[in-house]
């Protein structure tokens, strides 16, 4: 099975309509359950045929041996010769680090529960980019569901200054405590942000050994950016940047949250590992939906993939997800060095309703449109019962109207009254057939979250293996990063370099 064939075979696969038709099963079939986490793949385009064939695609990549080497930490992240052991923050695999994880875990624990006791921050700056950033941002969203941060949590992520003093304003810089989280110790953004930040600090007499902590891998960069050694929580190389809210870079949601709820996410994320580790590739969830995803991009032609959370709570899921599957699999070249043909999709989307009223027209009638991941929550937590179920009714409507469609005869029919049928019923008609994925939480609990982030974390591994590309490096952006260290030399006055021209003139309109 080759990804030619899967676009041959993508051709010949019948309407989703026909499909159910087809199918009786259908539904058992491609329903899967794990825990507080249902997935519903029925609404996709593939018939049992096609996932026998997918399924084989994925034992010729052997899938289950990579996954066995990912849990027992071998070096898979080849380009770096580094274990790939996120899943051990969560007690799962990788049983040479279990007890500096359970050391790690017992001090992040103790440290938030006795900061919190001690009642001495109102607010907490979490200063961090990239995977420092955007999965503690997302689950803080969702801890908002069912606690309350206290202390309260603010974000500084972009260089931009309007996110540091976003994240300061109205702070009282003696009640603030501040945590730079940087795997490397060495961006750019997070530095700057930190070194703003103690600024403020140190002009309100607040001693950084008192206000500031710091989380890395890296804690001589730490030590020598000034951070007090007894501050520094430090995680380790084989955890992966887009993978690390799991690690000591979740401490300042052990702080807000407290460390019960920090420690639920991780239990949750672990109830996915062992349903990834153990089950069947056909009744696996993360596995079944890489392949629907491979099916999609490889087969189907798709570009892109829509996220679409039909819970506020949740709205951050398609940029972190951007991070998680693009960073992880936006790669051409294998990992043995030869060209890896079509690989990640464009991650995107936002909240549902909001969404319905800016982009879903592309999405309906859009020349291909895209698949789209609807997540929703069945649970109601902010008491507003009427609100709940017309939220949910949205979103099952959409994934329904993808579906079905509206047909010209259809539309002819129920505007028989106009005289410029010819016209108008093409652009009122609904191709349908477009595909959707229905992931539902009972609650959004940690364990729930802990549940959604892990299975996309493992859905992109599958992936990554069945596209041959290595899932945790990042080359990709370091050209710009070098780059943008010599153009800040030259804005602030150095000599200047040689560029093309519109670089050159971008540079002189700062200068
Ligand atoms: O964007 C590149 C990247 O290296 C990400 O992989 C990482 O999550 C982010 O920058 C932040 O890096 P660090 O945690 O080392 O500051």
């Amino acid at each position: 099975m080759t990804f030619d064939d899967l676009t041959s075979r993508a051709t010949a696969t019948p309407d989703l309509t026909a499909l159910f038709a087809n199918e009786p099963d259908r539904l058992d079939r491609m329903a899967l359950q794990v825990g507080p986490l249902r997935a519903d793949f029925s609404k996709q385009r593939v018939s049992a045929e096609d996932l026998d064939a997918l399924l084989s695609l994925a034992e010729t990549r052997d899938v289950a041996g990579w996954r066995a080497r990912l849990f027992a930490g071998e070096p898979i992240n080849s380009s770096e010769n580094r274990a790939v052991l996120h899943t051990a923050l969560r007690g799962v695999g990788g049983e040479a680090v279990a007890d500096d994880v359970a050391a790690m875990r017992a001090r992040i624990a103790t440290f938030a529960a006795e900061l919190r006791q001690s009642g001495c921050f109102d607010d907490i700056v979490h200063i961090g980019i990239g995977g420092s950033d955007l999965g503690p941002r997302l689950v803080a969203d969702a801890f908002d569901a069912t606690a309350k941060a206290a202390p309260r949590l603010h974000f500084a992520n972009n260089v931009d200054g309007a996110s540091v003093n976003d994240a300061i304003a109205g702070l009282n810089p003696k009640r603030t405590l501040v945590i730079v989280v940087s795997k490397s110790f060495g961006t750019q953004e997070t530095k700057m942000n930190a070194e703003s930040v103690r600024a403020w600090l140190a002009a309100a007499n607040c001693s950084p050994k008192d206000h500031v902590l710091a989380v890395s891998a890296n804690p001589d960069r730490a030590i020598a950016f000034g951070i007090d050694p007894d501050n520094i929580f430090d995680f380790w190389d084989w955890v992966g940047g887009r993978y690390s809210v799991w690690s000591a870079v979740g401490l300042s949601l052990a702080i807000a949250y407290g460390p019960e709820l920090f420690g639920e996410l991780l239990d949750g994320a672990a109830q996915m590992d062992r349903h990834f580790r153990d089950a069947p590739l056909v009744r696996n969830m993360p596995v079944l939906m890489a392949l629907i995803g491979i099916w999609n991009r490889n087969g189907h032609g798709y570009d892109s993939l829509a996220v679409i959370p039909y819970a506020r709570r949740l709205r951050k899921l398609a940029a972190f997800l951007q991070q998680l599957e693009m960073e992880s699999n936006g790669k051409s070249a294998g990992r043995d060095g030869t060209g890896a043909g079509v690989t990640c999709p464009v991650i995107w989307g936002d909240e549902g309703t909001n969404g319905q009223h800016a982009f879903f027209q592309w999405l309906h009638q859009g020349p291909k449109g895209a698949p789209v991941d609807f997540v929703a929550v069945l649970t109601d937590h902010e008491n507003r019962p009427d609100h709940h179920r017309a939220l949910l009714a949205n979103c099952f409507a959409q994934s329904e109207a993808l579906m079905l469609g509206k047909d010209e005869a259809t539309v002819r029919r129920d505007n028989a009254e106009r005289d410029d049928l010819d016209s108008l019923a093409p652009q009122k008609t609904f191709p349908g057939n477009r595909p959707s994925t229905t992931l539902t939480l009972d609650a959004l609990t940690p364990t729930a979250i802990g549940h959604l982030i892990a299975l996309y974390e493992h859905k992109v591994f599958v992936q990554g293996v069945i596209w041959g590309v290595n899932s945790f490096d990042q080359w990709g952006v370091e050209l710009g990063k070098v780059l943008a260290d010599t153009i800040l030399s030259e804005i602030e006055g150095g000599k200047t370099g040689d560029h093309d021209p519109s670089t050159s003139a971008l540079i002189s309109s700062v200068r």
